[in-house]
């Protein structure tokens, strides 16, 4: 039988369909991956509660990371133009990653993001998660986006370099990199 996506059973009126995928990923075996509803705020939350210090640190700076309802709220309610956030799950549902892009202040522009669980990493999810951001970004008027990360977390500075993203700054121990999107008629 054909793998087939489940859409979230609560999902917003506004929820873009078209961004669901199933990846087949570096081992061979399939993932399930769908823009996040707000449903998913418990769930994010259950996850980040259970990370690693250490995930939490390269993902956010901070090896103590506490979420309340308001924050899991605003990262799960998402309008899926300037702020938009997908999530990568086994057949079973067990989250496998999160990524997304926040727009920033200057139009055109966003920053974006990516956590993969330390025992589905090197199989290409973020690499993945990356692509389809770009296509979403790019579908929404966004033409540059950009990523930090600290200057020793040598995994994102590969994965980055991989994905395009390029003109490496630093900010104390802070990287960021950018990448353009190609306009309309490119
Ligand atoms: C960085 C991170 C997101 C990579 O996720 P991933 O799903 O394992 O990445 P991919 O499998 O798509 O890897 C793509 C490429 O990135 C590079 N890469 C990824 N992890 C790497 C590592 N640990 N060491 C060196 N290169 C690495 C490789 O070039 C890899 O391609 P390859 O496997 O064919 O050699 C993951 O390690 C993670 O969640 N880290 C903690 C949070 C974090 O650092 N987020 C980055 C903020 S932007």
């Amino acid at each position: 039988m054909p793998l087939t996506m489940i859409p979230p059973a609560d999902a917003p009126a506004h929820y873009p369909f078209q961004f669901e995928r199933i990846v087949t990923l570096g081992d061979g075996s399939p993932a399930r991956v769908r823009p996040i509803v707000p449903e998913d705020a418990s769930l994010l939350g259950a996850e980040i509660e259970a990370a690693d210090e250490e995930t939490l640190y390269l993902r956010f700076f901070t090896p103590v990371v506490r979420f309340d309802e308001a924050r899991l709220r605003y990262l799960t309610e998402l309008d899926y133009d300037r702020r938009f956030a997908l999530a990568a799950f086994t057949l079973d549902g067990d989250g496998m990653a999160i990524a997304r892009y926040e727009g920033a202040a200057a139009a055109g522009e966003a920053e974006v993001a990516v956590t993969v669980k330390p025992e589905y990493r090197r199989l290409g999810i973020a690499t993945s998660l990356f692509g389809l951001l770009e296509e979403a970004a790019a579908a929404h008027g966004i033409r540059r986006l950009y990523a930090n990360y600290l200057a020793a977390n040598d995994a994102a500075e590969a994965l980055l370099a991989k994905c395009g993203y390029g003109d490496v700054e630093f900010d104390g121990s802070i990287a960021t990199v950018v990448k353009e999107l190609p306009g309309p008629s490119e």
